[in-house]
């Protein structure tokens, strides 16, 4: 590769406008299971290369200047998958935030999750506390991993917890607003996404955002996840600057 090439790699594409960007990109990384398969590999291989198009796709929106990116790791209803997949996943996020960690702080990324954390391994837990401290001071990237997130589940925590403060007098049923509501999400204090993008040609939110989503453009492409590179993204983005974002108005 040249350097002329490597340099239009990680600059904007020069058909992107910077004041168009979506602020903050949502990603359904699906089809790592189909991916394998056709490769006549078993499926967590398709897992293993999904972590590498993450990887890259985070590095992407850093080198264009996009703000936020939160990506689907794992949903409440895929605990449902054989326990041998599972188990595999569980490991996988546990060994990758481990190695990755020490890049992310240089890098300036602040990483969170979002989901019910409780319910993942204890030494996954360890590993996901440890992250969001040594981070919690970057002014980077805000980069967030949906794991053991679900949406509706996500809306009913927030309920509970609003509906506790008000048989504790502390709030007004008046008083819940949609800004009230929206800090008792997970995703209190990150703005909506303004792209989502789905891999693997599923046009459904699989439980992801339905709170957030409300207004947010989606992009679906057929490239099933591990296959997701910048040439895609640079693809996303430039339908994405070709919406019209209306918001209920003419
Ligand atoms: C997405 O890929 C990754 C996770 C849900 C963890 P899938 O594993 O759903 O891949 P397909 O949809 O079976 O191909
Ligand atoms: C959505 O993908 C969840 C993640 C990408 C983590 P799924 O593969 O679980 O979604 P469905 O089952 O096809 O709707
Ligand atoms: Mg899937």
């Amino acid at each position: 590769m040249t350097i002329q090439q490597q340099t239009e790699l990680y600059e904007l594409p020069l058909d992107l406008k910077p004041e168009l960007l979506p602020k903050h990109v949502a990603v359904i990384m699906d089809g790592n299971g189909r991916w394998a398969k056709r490769q006549g590999l078993p499926r967590i291989m398709g897992h293993k290369r999904g972590v590498d198009a993450l990887k890259d796709l985070l590095r992407c929106c850093k080198d264009w200047g996009i703000q936020a990116l939160t990506a689907y790791a794992f949903s409440t209803e895929n605990w449902k998958r054989p326990q041998e997949e599972v188990d595999f996943l569980m490991t996988l996020f546990q060994g990758v935030l481990r190695q990755e960690l020490r890049e992310m702080v240089e890098e300036n990324v602040q990483i969170q999750f979002v989901g019910n954390l409780e319910a993942l391994p204890r030494s996954l837990q360890a590993e996901i506390s440890r992250s969001m401290e040594e981070t919690k001071n970057n002014r980077g990237i805000r980069f967030s991993v949906a794991t053991n997130y679900g949406g509706r589940q996500e809306i009913l925590q927030a309920c509970r917890a609003i509906a506790q403060k008000v048989q504790q007098g502390i709030l007004k049923p008046d008083e819940i607003s949609e800004e009230v509501f929206e800090g008792h999400l997970y995703t209190a204090g990150i703005a909506d996404p303004d792209l989502l993008i789905r891999t693997s040609g599923e046009m459904r939110l699989s439980n992801f955002l339905l709170w957030q989503m409300a207004y947010g453009e989606i992009y679906i492409t057929d490239t099933l996840w591990p296959d997701f590179d910048r040439a895609e993204f640079h693809r996303a983005l430039c339908a994405y600057q070709q919406r019209e974002r209306r918001f209920g108005k003419i």
